[in-house]
């Protein structure tokens, strides 16, 4: 699981989500807390980089749904979840665990699993 620094807690604004780890993730600053979550909306998986965090609750850009800052729970609908990663604080600075990119895959080895998986219906 690779930690990415986002930097000092006071350099965080507390009024928006912050991107870290090549898009991966954004953190939310409320006060001296932060958190991590996928940067992923729940709705139509736009991301939530940008999106305004206020009295406590992230808003996404995109149709505005709405999630409670510190949990990642949907406002209203607590069973659904943004997906959370760790964070820890040392020496002021922000450290998040993320999960390990997807490997990346070529062309070639995309095609051929396309084909293996295509159904021709002749047999
Ligand atoms: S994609 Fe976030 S509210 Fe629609």
């Amino acid at each position: 699981m690779p930690t990415v620094s986002a930097g000092a807690v006071e350099d965080l604004p507390t009024d928006r989500c912050v991107e870290i780890g090549d898009g991966r993730a954004v953190v939310v600053r409320v006060g001296s807390e932060v958190y991590a979550y996928r940067n992923e909306c729940l709705h139509q998986a736009s991301p939530l980089a940008g999106g305004l965090v206020r009295d406590g609750v992230i808003t996404c850009p995109l149709h505005f749904w709405r999630y409670e800052a510190g949990t990642g729970t949907k406002c209203g609908e607590p069973e659904l979840r943004l997906e959370t990663y760790p964070v820890r604080i040392e020496s002021g600075n922000v450290l998040v665990d993320l999960p390990a990119p997807p490997a990346a895959v070529s062309w070639r080895e995309m095609m051929l699993d396309h084909a293996r998986e295509w159904d021709r219906g002749d047999g």
